[in-house]
């Protein structure tokens, strides 16, 4: 038996390695067996010359030379078809075996035409419109020289005082995979040798979401169970997906970084989840791995490689240690070669080994960039990101003749549009919002007064305004500010007062432990409610705020996130009713920032806190504060209103090899036309480790027109239905399950279905 199970094995080696061997790239192997130690080593070298993407501390020396000695296999930070065919030359024509070089990218939201922040646009729940605009940022990326972005990001993210939230698509697995999955399409396309698509890198793998205490870089500790079940489902659908290249995170994964964790990188990625792309670090992740306390920079870059990480982002630990570490016998040359191939492999697959200058047409830029056809689509996936907080009495939508006062310190301000990571979109491109709703209602009168500063606290404004003026302080006090606002308010029928967050309030390196509206600005609203002018708010924000007190201050609330280059315009579309706001949020906003983290699939504890809210001793609940967020995941309001009914299974059992229909039947009961955001949510009663509370299974956008109805379905299988059990296996369990569909997250259970053996 067992000399049975070793030849099983051995023709199971076999036949893999001569899988291994025949979809080996002969063009990749011919120049593997030309290249020296070195130049392999070369080919692991990402460098920035003059650090053009400034988020990091090591801007690398010498790229020139560097380039010309076959000691550089990518480079970022280098733009327009001029300089990368510059950059490809030194390569192509100057090194020995004149290898082209990546060229990469932070292309988040948009290149030049910039669309709303990925939190945003993931707010519009539309698979359609979210590949749509990676394919249009796909497009003018590499008409500028680019052919390999960084991105999606798809880190889960429950606490909104990280700043990188606002990268992401909020907390929910399932929405979060399935918009990986769309961003890796449209970014990649059919074929990533046609010049318009580009290689696109799933980062930051893993866990990146979840730094204790909310603070960017912080370590992460998660159990297994979690992490499978709850934070890696986007990673692992980019990997189905088919992206080339996978972005280690800063942080710790049990106990050891992404960047040197075997376990991450070759086990779980290249073994379990079958990935054939390319691994590279963060921004200087492995020379960091010296400060997490692992070791010298030798020790570190030996550790990386041997987890399996094959491009090392800037820090040339790589570069200048890999070398002695194989003399050393720390590392086998071996190791090196399957690094190196993986890198040629990928500037085969975008076409670079056959034609380096694919992306260098100087004709495309002025065709493919800021087109009007691309503005277009950004205004439009502006308006499908809105989300509407709060509606009272009518006011929304405005009358296009209306006596509008625009009040705020974001009303007016091109500078804080485009939000965080956008560094090749240019704010003066962008449409204010005072600009927009003039273009939108020419017959409105609109007055505008700026009301506050985005902050009176000039400690903090410094902080906010590392990369341009984000906030500024103004000449003027904040008594006269506030004065001329309150003129026009009392002289207006209604006031819209644009609030909220500078652009550098989220993105990386920017956590607050404060997620209130900065208290400048929270000062001018009190003072607006007072005026007894129905006040609507345009929040713009990089992550959920704790809004208690505005929802009580205001009559309505729109939530444009940073709505990208269009923003004025799609405001405009969204308060005067040209399009109804079909947004739903995809975090749970909390009451305050005491209960973070917090998200809708919360497990029920073995003591929940009672139904009703009120408190109860020795049950899961808070002296101060009800455990329900302020506004639950997959909330968003309409101008009409929807109504669900005939919610049903179409069978009481599902078999294991069959399928079951969930629908309901949404009606338009209001007074315009719309969009609804239709959701389902189940529940897995009894399982073997404890379920969530509920789990999002399937969403549909459907338009419906005044009195319309239309009934939605849902085909359920037991695939759908499976988890990772305790032993990490992907199954499901036989039993009942209870469901819901409806527009949000906070419903009840309507139905049940029980899964047979
Ligand atoms: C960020 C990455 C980014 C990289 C290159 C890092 O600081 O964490 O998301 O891709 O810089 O710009």
């Amino acid at each position: 038996m067992k000399n049975f199970n070793l030849s099983v094995a051995l023709l199971f080696f076999l036949g893999l390695s001569c899988l291994q061997a025949q979809e080996r790239i002969p063009e990749v192997e011919e120049l593997l067996k030309k290249m020296t130690l070195e130049e392999k080593i070369g080919q692991l070298n990402l460098l920035t010359p003059g650090g053009g993407v400034a988020t990091g501390s090591v801007v690398s020396e010498g790229v020139e030379a560097k380039i010309k000695a076959g000691k550089v296999g990518g480079v970022f930070g280098v733009s327009s078809p001029a300089k990368v065919r510059q950059a490809q030359e030194l390569a192509v024509k100057n090194s020995r075996l004149g290898i082209p070089l990546l060229i990469g990218s932070d292309v988040i939201h948009g290149y030049k035409t910039t669309y709303p922040i990925p939190l945003g646009l993931s707010a519009s729940w539309d698979m359609d419109l979210i590949k749509e605009g990676a394919q249009m940022a796909a497009k003018e990326a590499t008409a500028d020289g680019i052919n390999w972005n960084f991105s999606p990001m798809v880190d889960i993210a429950r606490d909104p005082r990280w700043g990188r939230i606002a990268e992401g698509a909020g907390e929910d697995p399932y929405l979060g995979s399935q918009i990986a999955k769309a961003m890796v399409q449209g970014y990649q396309g059919e074929d990533l040798t046609q010049p318009h698509t580009m290689m696109a890198t799933v980062k930051h793998m893993a866990l990146y979401g979840a730094p204790e205490a909310g603070r960017d870089y912080n370590t992460v500790d998660m159990s297994r169970l979690k992490m499978f079940n709850e934070y890696l489902p986007p990673y692992k659908a980019a990997v189905d997906a088919g992206v080339g290249s996978v972005m280690t995170s800063f942080n710790d994964i049990d106990g050891i970084p992404a960047s040197g964790n075997k376990w991450l990188l070759t086990d779980l990625l290249r073994d379990r989840w079958g990935f054939d792309g390319f691994v590279v670090s963060d921004y200087t992740s492995v020379n960091e791995m010296i400060a997490h306390g692992l070791g010298d920079l030798q020790a570190v870059s030996a550790l990386a490689i041997n987890a399996g990480l094959d491009m090392d982002m800037v820090g040339e630990g790589f570069l200048t240690t890999l070398k002695k570490s194989v003399e050393e016998g720390k590392v086998t040359e071996e190791q090196i070669t399957k690094a190196a191939r993986r890198i040629l492999e990928a500037k085969h697959k975008i076409g670079l080994l056959d034609d380096p200058y694919l992306y260098s047409d100087e004709s495309r830029p002025d065709k493919d960039i800021l087109t009007e056809e691309n503005r277009k689509l950004a205004r439009k996936a502006a308006t499908r990101s809105f989300v509407l907080l709060k509606k009272h009495n009518n006011t929304l939508p405005l009358a296009k003749d209306a006596n509008i006062a625009l009040i705020g310190p974001l009303a007016n301000n091109k500078n804080n549009m485009l939000g965080t990571w956008a560094p090749t979109g240019n704010p003066q491109l962008s449409v204010p919002i005072l600009e927009g709703l003039k273009n939108v209602a020419p017959n409105a009168n609109i007055t505008y007064a700026k009301g506050a500063n985005i902050s009176d606290d000039s400690t903090f404004a410094k902080k906010v305004n590392v990369f341009g003026q984000r906030i500024q302080i103004a000449d003027e006090s904040p008594e006269t500010l506030l004065k001329e606002a309150l003129d026009l308010a009392k002289s207006s029928d209604v006031v819209v007062a644009v609030v909220g967050e500078a652009t550098e309030m989220s993105g990386e390196a920017a956590s607050r432990t404060d997620i209130t509206i900065p208290d400048s600005q929270k000062k001018l609203i009190r003072e607006l409610a007072k005026t007894g002018k129905p006040v609507v708010l345009v929040l713009m924000s990089g992550r959920p705020l704790d809004i208690s007190e505005e929802m009580a201050l205001s009559v309505s609330i729109l939530q444009i996130w940073h709505p990208g280059v269009e923003a004025g315009n799609a405001v405009g579309d969204v308060l005067f009713g040209d399009y109804n706001p079909s947004g739903k949020l995809t975090n749970s906003w909390p009451r305050s920032v005491g209960q973070v983290p917090i998200h809708y699939r919360m497990k029920t504890t073995g003591r929940p806190g009672p139904e009703s809210g009120e408190f109860q001793k020795f049950k899961s609940n808070y002296l101060d504060s009800p455990n329900t967020p302020l506004l639950p995941f997959g909330y968003g309001l309409s101008y009409t209103t929807f109504e669900y009914s005939d919610v049903k299974a179409s069978s009481k059992e599902l078999n294991a090899d069959g399928s079951i229909e969930l629908s309901a039947t949404v009606t338009n009961t209001g007074n315009y036309n719309g969009e609804e955001i239709v959701q389902l949510y189940i529940r897995d009663v009894v399982r073997s480790v404890t379920p969530p509370g509920k789990e999002l299974k399937g969403f549909q956008k459907i338009a419906l027109k005044k009195g319309e109805s239309k009934t939605v379905t849902f085909t359920i299988s037991p695939e759908d239905l499976k988890f990772y059990n305790y032993d990490i296996e992907y199954v499901y369990e036989p039993g009942e399950f209870e469901f819901f569909i409806a527009g949000s997250s906070d419903s009840e259970f309507d139905g049940t279905f029980t899964l047979k053996k």
